[in-house]
């Protein structure tokens, strides 16, 4: 069973024995929710979704140390290439095949942190189990679109409200997306984004069919 590690604030891996693991937005070294370092990350993949520092993070360190591809919408991507690194560039709506699977660019209301480019959230089919990390982003209508066209096994949602959805937008998305489990992330980082994740789950629970697991940081989830 694949298994999903909150490293902290909106930095996950993914992985399972034997299998390719990726990291999601590899913020590790001024991330006050780990004392990991970039170079405990061992990874195939890293998944980006915006180049703000608290998504790309370390993300050239660690492809560049794993000799890992990273992927990321097109602009962010000849960037990262600039910089000496592997990389494959999606944009929004399409989708590739990997040795895993398939990763799937999705729509995403944020800025790029890059001149001309655009933020975006992922799809990933990772041996047949549909993840969605939803970068940061507000709620959009569409993720009714993404819950219906792949059928969810988890969410990834950001919760910390200020740069992302809140609780309450958090759990309409939840009702969009239908996922069998949600996780979420992006809160109690800085005093911007205080949330209570359990005041999500509770009204995950209550209002959606959905289960919801509030991960700590440095724990798994298996699914
Ligand atoms: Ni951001
Ligand atoms: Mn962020």
């Amino acid at each position: 069973m694949p298994k999903i590690t909150f490293i902290g604030h909106a930095c996950f891996l993914l992985e399972e024995e034997g299998k390719e693991t990726l990291v999601f937005d590899p913020f590790i070294k001024d991330n006050p929710h780990t004392e990991l370092s970039a170079d405990d990350i061992k990874a195939d993949f890293v998944l980006v979704t915006h180049a703000h520092f608290d998504h790309m993070g370390e993300a050239c360190e660690i492809a560049k140390s794993n000799d890992a591809t990273i992927i990321t919408t097109a602009e962010i991507a000849g960037d990262v290439e600039g910089k000496g690194c592997k990389a494959h560039p999606l944009h929004i709506g399409g989708k590739n095949s990997f040795p895993f699977g398939w990763v799937k660019a999705t729509l995403a209301f944020h800025g790029s942190g890059i001149a001309g480019g655009h933020a975006c959230g992922f799809v990933v089919n990772y041996y047949g189990k549909n993840i969605y990390f939803a970068g940061d982003t507000g709620l959009f209508g569409d993720m009714k679109i993404i819950g219906e066209t792949m059928p969810l096994d988890l969410a990834l949602l950001p919760i910390g409200d200020n740069f992302t959805m809140g609780i309450d937008d958090a759990v309409m998305a939840v009702d969009f997306l239908k996922p069998k489990h949600v996780v979420p992330y992006h809160y109690n980082t800085w005093p911007y984004i205080e949330a209570d994740p359990q005041e999500f789950k509770k009204k995950v629970e209550e209002k959606t069919s959905s289960g919801c697991t509030v991960v700590p940081a440095g724990e798994s989830f298996t699914f």
